[in-house]
């Protein structure tokens, strides 16, 4: 194996890497005295079609000249190999042969090479094809260059519009719950919750992200409720519990129709958000897995961030606390499956609420006598029966406000 450069680049860009195959040793020297007098070109040869197609497989050549009668691999043998190896889809491929058959040369062609020159060849004839194959080598990498720079192009300008989309959609959320006397922080919690629910229940990367972006969204229908009832520090009476609940059908309406999945998902999640896994939520009163998955993932992060937050109307819950309400409520206000991996997931959860990064600790939390035991297996439910004989959070006879 052997590499030369000849002098200057053609065009000024990179020498193209130009490899000669040949098992004659003669042969492969008088090509390689005639290729060197052009300009812009690293040439190497081999002897052995096996070395030359290790060679590809190392680094991609742009031009192949190669012999078709050779021992171990012939010309069309090579040709089919290295076709297939990455990079060489398109290189031009020039076979040098005395053999004048029809048949071989179409298996050539179907092989993959692009030109034939008759061996002994005439030096004039080999620097003009292979200098005509050089320019259209770099029109090539030219146009796969220029389709790159696109392609980043694009990349770049879709990531913009993506952020931009996002940034939206943060800065709507943080308004919304500016009204309630939130910071932004609540939808925030609640998002990564259910992006963390969504991955435990089985949705891919994408959908994740498209729930953790949509989430923020799910109380969009608050700008409809009146500041009177939203910021009440007091019990809702029926009739301002009823106006705070149009915020779901507030939400649908200004989600529904969406063109992207992004805004379909919303509409799901705003609609389908007090829904209840027995059917006695709202608006529809829909049962089980009629109620969008999205909007079940949400509602198990919304109760659970909003137990854990303090609001005008109620003091805080701790964690555990909160934790061992959303358990008691598994199978009633929420799906058993959502539950489950809420159980599983919580060290993330936990480092959420904290806003920093899981714990090792991967014990489950247990309410005894209201204070944190971890591996306790006991839970005390913290919660009252209503006359519907289901448990419900006190927080949620204040007016179901999360
Ligand atoms: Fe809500």
């Amino acid at each position: 194996m052997s590499a030369f450069v000849s002098q200057g680049t053609a065009g000024g860009g990179q020498p193209l890497r130009v490899l000669v195959v040949d098992d004659s040793k003669a042969a492969l020297a008088a090509t390689l005295s005639v290729l060197g007098e052009l300009p812009g070109m690293t040439i190497e040869s081999c002897v052995s079609p096996i070395d030359a197609y290790a060679l590809c497989s190392r680094t991609p050549c742009d031009i192949v000249l190669l012999d078709y009668a050779m021992p171990e691999l012939d010309g069309i043998g090579l040709t089919r190999r290295l076709r297939e190896l990455p990079g060489h889809e398109t290189v031009p491929i020039v076979m040098i042969t005395s053999s004048t058959s029809s048949d071989i040369r179409l298996e050539a062609i179907k092989a993959g090479v692009n030109d034939f020159l008759n061996k002994p060849f005439d030096p004039v004839e080999l620097q003009a094809r292979v200098s005509n194959f050089a320019s259209l080598r770099r029109a090539q990498l030219e146009l796969a260059s220029h389709a790159l720079h696109l392609e980043q192009a694009v990349e770049l300008a879709t990531a913009e519009i993506v952020a931009r989309e996002e940034e939206i959609i943060w800065r709507l959320a943080r308004a919304i719950e500016t009204r309630d006397g939130g910071t932004g922080q609540h939808v925030s919690r609640v998002a990564s919750i259910a992006s963390l629910l969504a991955a435990g229940l089985g949705y891919d990367e994408a959908h994740c992200r498209m729930i953790y972006l949509a989430t923020p969204l799910h109380d969009v229908g608050k700008i409809g409720i009146s500041d009177k009832v939203l910021c009440k520090p007091g019990r809702l009476t029926p009739e301002e519990m009823a106006h705070m609940r149009q915020h779901v059908e507030i939400g649908v309406r200004l989600l529904e129709d969406g063109t992207s999945e992004l805004l379909r998902i919303a509409a799901a999640i705003a609609g389908g958000h007090h829904e209840r896994w027995d059917g006695t939520g709202y608006p529809a009163g829909l049962k089980g897995q009629d109620i969008p998955l999205v909007a079940r993932i949400v509602a198990v992060a919304d109760v659970f961030d909003a137990l854990c937050s303090e609001r005008p109307y109620k003091a805080a819950w701790s964690l555990p606390k909160a934790y061992a309400e959303i358990i008691a409520c598994s199978g009633t206000q929420f799906d058993p499956d959502c539950v489950a991996v809420f159980r599983q997931r919580w060290p993330e959860i936990v480092a959420i609420m904290h806003g920093k990064e899981a714990a090792d600790d991967r014990s489950e939390p247990s309410v005894v006598e209201g204070g944190w035991v971890h591996g306790a297996r006991t839970l005390r439910i913290v919660g009252e029966r209503r006359q519907t004989g289901r448990w419900s959070p006190a927080f949620m006879d204040q007016g179901e406000r999360n």
